[in-house]
């Protein structure tokens, strides 16, 4: 079965634990640090040498997919596409037998993605499973891959199951990214940093009291617009989505590159505004996006990285700030979500509303 060939869950990507550490990754000043994603080691060749990546994934998964497209475009220099499931069976889009597709999924049943591995996989296409749930259709049906280990995740907003996801890819990334010389830098950096991740999540949870404080600001608000780009692009889509799911404001994440698109105009004192100016390879161009902003009276909170002095300046123009710890780029949407999340929840709870069970929505999408 396809399930034996899925990475035996001691074998796959951990969620950011100590035993994490355990599976591969020694701590800064051991040996130089490695990857093992068990479920994965018979075929990186094959992937490897593929035509390119497809991505495929619904909701949440879906977001973290757009993380790894590009974590695999830095530490690989791979091709990837990213689709939804959806989208990706309307158009019946054109899958070749030297594609990779991955279907990222937490429950590992969603009905799109199930049926767009049926069609991947008639069409002779590698199929690679990220899974949170061990024997489930998506993890038995494909050919090899990773059980997420993050535990049974019983909100209908998924919450772990991304952070671990964007865990996992980024291993993956890293690990198909291991020939090359010249990433070899960057690449042990990434990997000293998802050994301290546990301790920056750790630190970052401590906002708990000042994101309760800031959704006392927010809950009456109409509207709540998330700007970021490059890796935090996904972290605003995703910060929109838990806010419209679960506390049911109308949100939408933006990508801070088009906001002279057409965004711009919805600009006003009353739209309160979340800007991700974490200090990425963006952080210049996030900084302009602030300023511009400003220009035009918006409300804004940015979040932003302990001790970046950059950032001071805007406190004395009106803007909340909330700091969160360093990681490198490819990690930094994992701490960054977490102070999101934590806003979405108490959103939810001041409004008076069910944080896990959200109304008109099931865990699992199992019709299409
Ligand atoms: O189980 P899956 O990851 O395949 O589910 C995909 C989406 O239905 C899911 O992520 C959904 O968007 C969540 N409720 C979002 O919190």
């Amino acid at each position: 079965a396809a399930a034996a060939a899925t990475a035996a869950p001691d074998k796959a990507a951990a969620p950011a634990s100590a035993g994490f550490m355990e599976e591969g990754i020694p701590a800064a000043g051991e040996s130089e640090p490695f990857i093992k994603l068990g479920g994965l080691s018979d075929h990186v060749e094959g992937i490897l040498r593929c035509r390119r990546i497809v991505f495929i994934a619904c909701g949440t998964s879906y977001h973290a997919c757009l993380v790894a497209r590009k974590t695999l475009e830095e530490f690989a220099a791979m091709p990837v596409v990213v689709e939804l499931a959806g989208d990706f069976m309307d158009r019946e889009a054109p899958v070749f037998r030297d594609d990779t597709c991955v279907f990222v999924s937490q429950s590992g049943e969603t009905a799109d993605t199930l049926r767009a591995l049926e069609y991947a996989k008639a069409k002779g296409a590698l199929c690679v499973g990220i899974t949170n749930t061990v024997g489930s259709a998506i993890s038995n049906a494909t050919h090899c891959g990773v059980h997420l280990n993050a535990g049974f995740e019983i909100g209908v907003a998924s919450t772990k199951a991304y952070t671990s996801q964007i865990v996992a890819l980024t291993m993956m990334a890293l690990l198909l990214g291991a020939d090359s010389r010249a990433k070899m830098p960057k690449r042990i950096a990434a990997m000293r940093a998802l050994a301290r991740l546990p301790d920056d999540a750790r630190e970052v949870l401590e906002l708990d009291a000042s994101m309760h404080k800031l959704a006392e600001q927010l809950k009456d608000a109409q509207s709540l617009i998330f700007f970021g780009r490059g890796y935090n692009f996904s972290t605003a889509l995703e910060a929109a989505l838990k806010v419209k799911e679960v506390a049911l404001i109308h949100s939408e994440g933006i990508n801070a590159g088009e906001m002279k698109h057409g965004p711009l105009a919805l600009v006003d004192e009353n739209l309160p505004i979340v800007v991700i100016a974490t200090q990425d390879a963006m952080h210049r161009k996030m900084e302009s996006v602030i300023q511009q902003l400003l220009a035009r009276s918006a409300k804004l909170v940015i979040l932003c990285n302990t001790g970046d002095d950059a950032m001071t300046q805007f406190e004395g123009r009106g803007c909340t700030l909330i700091r969160v710890p360093r990681t490198v780029d490819a990690l930094q949407p994992i701490i960054n979500i977490i102070p999101l999340q934590l806003l979405s929840y108490h959103l939810t709870t001041l409004r008076g509303f069910n944080v896990d069970q959200p109304r008109n929505l099931a865990k699992s999408v199992t019709v299409t």
